[in-house]
């Protein structure tokens, strides 16, 4: 993985915690990779992750002649972004929707072949400072954790009616959570004397269930059942492992993909997609390679590229990120 040079300072707010609200995440590295993609008349770009609009306001101001189609599945997202974005006027399209459903989305605005496209994946700094939301463990909040409150169940009745089986696979799969079977067997009993419904009590019971040495790494020992929790509430692995193959299908041929993660499950599903993209589908020993067999994608990360020691230090949520991009250089096989 390679560290960039230094990067210069975006955003501006109040305060500690209002500075990293607003500070979108590797943001002129993200411009930088999609830009040879973006800089033509009529260019299209996808902001899969809208959010607060910080790198959707910063595409739209670089690329002049771009028009841009933000998704977000978290209305109050959209209609925050939607006020940060009127300027631009018809220039932006914001949508809400799931970005798997991105194919759909591009036949409905009649956009069949798109230049650019952004993935800014996990929670937003807004989803996570409004207590009420539930997603972040150091607030006592209701246990929520839906980006679209307006549909799916919560992380309380996850908690509530799962079977502990199925609890622990999501502790260890979405959490890598090695103690999953321990504190799960807390969270049985406790919902059988009363269910749960706000956080505080889930961060206390973890705390209490786990062995001394497992409370000394790792900071807050209920941030892994948290991130198991919202990635199970939120469906996030199943849909970004169609979203991104979508998305590479709907570049036009030079187009451009960036996708930053937060997490060594994301990157992974990156990687292989990617990876798969970029690579020949010749069988073993051809000496010439059909058009057909030869790779849709070319590499433009080495690795996942990281933020810069003066980025982490600036907004500390961007620490855990990974970037890769990848340019469209072939149409698909008939
Ligand atoms: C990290 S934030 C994006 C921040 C944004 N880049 C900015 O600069 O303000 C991620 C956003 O993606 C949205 N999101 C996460 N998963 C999604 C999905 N599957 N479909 C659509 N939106 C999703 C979340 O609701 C959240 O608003």
């Amino acid at each position: 993985m390679q560290r960039r040079e230094a990067l210069p300072r975006e955003g501006a707010g109040g305060g500690r915690e209002g500075q990293s609200r607003h500070v979108p995440v590797m943001l002129q590295r993200c411009l930088d990779l999609l830009a040879p993609a973006l800089q033509r008349p009529g260019a299209v770009v996808v902001d899969c992750t809208l959010g607060l609009g910080g790198h959707s306001e910063a595409l739209l101001t670089r690329f002049p002649e771009a028009r841009l189609v933000a998704l977000d599945r978290d209305k109050e997202a959209l209609r925050l972004s939607g006020e940060r974005l009127a300027p631009f006027g018809d220039r932006a399209t914001l949508v809400h929707a799931v970005y798997d459903e991105l194919p759909d989305v591009l036949a409905r605005l009649g956009v069949p072949r798109v230049q650019g496209v952004l993935f800014d994946l996990g929670v937003s700094s807004m989803q996570l400072d409004e207590a009420d939301r539930g997603f972040a463990y150091a607030q006592d909040a209701p246990l929520d954790m839906r980006m679209d409150q307006t549909t799916g169940v919560s992380a309380a009745e996850v908690l509530n009616t799962y079977p502990a089986g199925e609890l622990v696979r999501i502790l260890r799969a979405y959490g890598e959570e090695k103690q999953a079977k321990r504190i799960v067997g807390a969270i049985v009993r406790e919902r059988e004397k009363e269910p749960f419904t706000t956080s505080a009590r889930l961060v206390e019971l973890i705390r209490d269930s786990l062995p001394q040495a497992a409370k000394r790494t790792g900071g807050n020992p209920a941030k892994r059942t948290f991130q198991a929790l919202r990635i199970e509430v939120n469906g996030e692995l199943a849909v970004l492992e169609r979203a991104v193959p979508a998305a590479v299908k709907a570049l036009a041929v030079d187009g451009r993909i960036a996708v930053l993660s937060y997490h060594s499950l994301e990157d992974r599903l990156v990687k292989q997609v990617f990876a798969a993209g970029a690579a020949s589908t010749a069988p073993p020993g051809l000496p010439v390679v059909p058009e057909r067999y030869q790779p849709r994608l070319k590499l433009l990360t080495r690795g996942a590229e990281l933020p810069t020691e003066e980025e982490v230090a600036q907004n500390r949520r961007a620490a855990p990120a990974r970037l890769r991009g990848a340019q469209r250089i072939r149409e698909d096989a008939e």
